[in-house]
């Protein structure tokens, strides 16, 4: 789409962006998808598996179900270059997660690192397949949800928040690429891209307080104050946004 506002300083809007939701399925893929549909985006959404996604669509109609194994690599080099084939690309949201944990350090399994690496690949892949693409749009705009863990790593969670301040420090560099080449006369097209971390304690949604009407969830970010993160990655200049960590909104 043509853009009034890239790389002016004004602050670009979401609304006829294409973007890619990476680990669609969870609440928290609802919520952001919703959001997105909502606010006028063309969503491409990605999970592993067929039926989830199709659960998504009936929750979140209009989106663009892909299955895609995140962690294998070259299925998301195939699905970057199809995407891309079809239009741009202006947002990349990257939602795959999962949890571990152990006891202590003698207590962090090989199968728990082995799941956390996969998570980590995921972000890798898909940021480094979509890079080019992000770029080279007006407002690209590429995010992932990190840990509290990583400022006090605790012994039990060690697997899980090594991979988190791997995939954060995977983040600022894709924050420098993208600084390095929109300084770079040969991609003078782009509007200036931004890659920005999120960082919440944990999740909750809906499903989660109608179970559980008794816990207060103090602390907690709700997976709509996430989705009203990702639509604010259109509401400011990329400047502001690129290499920034952001802890997102709790409520008591
Ligand atoms: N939940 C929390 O309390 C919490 C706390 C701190 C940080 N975070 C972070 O916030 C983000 C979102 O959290 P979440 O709990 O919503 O995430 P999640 O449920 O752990 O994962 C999101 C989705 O990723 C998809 N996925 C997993 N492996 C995949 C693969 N190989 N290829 C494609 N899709 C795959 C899953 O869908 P399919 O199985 O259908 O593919 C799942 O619905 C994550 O980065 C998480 O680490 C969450």
């Amino acid at each position: 789409m043509t853009d009034a506002g890239a790389g002016t300083g004004v602050s670009p809007d979401v609304t006829g962006r294409r973007i890619v939701v990476a680990g669609a399925t969870s609440a928290s893929g609802t919520a952001v998808c919703a959001a997105l549909l909502e606010a006028g985006a063309d969503v491409v959404a990605v999970g592993s598996d067929a039926g989830r996604l199709a659960e998504l669509e009936r929750r979140a109609p209009g989106i663009t179900p892909e299955v895609c194994d995140l962690a294998d690599t070259a299925a998301v080099d195939a699905l970057a270059a199809r995407l891309g084939a079809g239009g741009g690309i202006d947002g990349l949201i990257h939602l795959v997660g999962g949890w571990v944990g152990g006891a202590g350090i003698p207590g962090q399994s090989e199968e728990g690192w082995a799941a956390m690496e996969r998570s980590f690949r995921t972000l890798r892949s898909t940021t480094r397949a979509f890079y080019p693409a992000l770029l080279a749009s007006p407002a690209g705009r590429v995010a992932f949800v990190s840990s509290v863990s990583v400022e006090a790593p605790t012994a039990s969670g060690a697997s899980y928040t090594a991979a988190k301040a791997a995939s954060e420090s995977w983040m600022r560099s894709v924050a420098d690429g993208f600084r390095r080449d929109a300084e770079s006369e040969s991609q003078a097209s782009g509007g200036g891209a931004a890659a920005t971390i999120f960082v919440v304690k944990a999740l909750v949604d809906e499903r989660m307080r109608d179970a559980s009407p008794e816990k207060t969830f103090a602390g907690f970010t709700d997976v709509r104050d996430l989705a009203t993160a990702v639509l604010g990655l259109w509401q400011r200049p990329a400047a502001d946004l690129n290499g920034a960590r952001i802890r997102l909104p709790s409520r008591p």
